[in-house]
């Protein structure tokens, strides 16, 4: 059971506010009867809930695509920084959590969820899910440090699987990586004498960033993009 108001929030009629103001116009039916409240309790697999007389399909988990912007963390709470709980908005936060992280200052697609057992394939080692990124760096690479990134570098704490590099400007780069260890592409541009000053995740799996979403915007993903993650071997 849960609140009809978190139900039709979850499934994507808008706001907490929106969605009280769509049963209050009388919109919403459950079970045939107008006659409810944004905290009517309802059971979301059982009862028949309609908006404008459209059925509503309940699905348990909800997948995002955001592109996150600089300058928010890629955590569910933060005492200091703004969230990219805080760009998805807070009524769609409750269970749900970034899939991996970005750092701070870097840009580009994350995942957030609320399937637990995905993402949790989708971040294990095992699985390798190739993640790319554009990287702007001060200064051109010389061959010796493409050849070193893309045969795999050592770092403090282990060594890279072979990465794949295209040289796209003399200072920018795009590098697919098939971990996601923590300043995972700086290190390896540190390790090869080289500093990141822009760095923005292109692709993640199967999924690229959709160019129509600017910093801080979000959309669910669809139907097609949802079957190609849960394909990932
Ligand atoms: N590698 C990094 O160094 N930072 C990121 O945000 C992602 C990958």
């Amino acid at each position: 059971m849960m609140r009809l108001d978190k139900l039709l929030a979850h499934v994507g009629y808008g706001t907490r506010k929106e969605v009280k103001a769509l049963i209050k116009a009388g919109r919403v039916h459950v079970n045939e009867s107008t006659d409810i409240k944004d905290k009517t309790q309802v059971d979301e697999f059982h009862d028949h809930i309609t908006v404008d007389g459209n059925p509503i399909a309940y699905a348990p988990h909800h997948w995002i695509m955001l592109h996150k912007p600089a300058g928010v963390v890629s955590a569910t709470q933060d005492n200091v920084h703004d969230t990219v709980m805080d760009c998805i908005g807070e009524w769609m936060a409750p269970d749900m959590f970034p899939i991996g992280r970005l750092d701070i200052d870097s840009e580009g697609l994350l995942l957030i969820s609320n399937d637990g057992k995905m993402a949790h394939r989708l971040l294990s080692p095992k699985h390798h899910v190739a993640k790319c990124y554009e990287v702007h760096i001060d200064a051109p690479l010389q061959e010796d440090d493409c050849m070193r990134l893309c045969a795999g570098i050592e770092l403090e704490d282990f060594t890279t699987q072979p990465a794949q590099l295209e040289i796209i400007a003399p200072c920018v780069i795009h590098l697919t990586i098939h971990e996601g260890k923590f300043h995972q592409v700086k290190r390896m541009l540190q390790a090869v004498g080289h500093e990141v000053l822009y760095l923005k995740r292109i692709s993640f799996g199967p999924l690229h960033l959709d160019e129509q979403l600017q910093p801080g915007e979000w959309r669910y993903l669809d139907e097609e993009e949802i079957a190609a993650l849960s394909a990932i071997q």
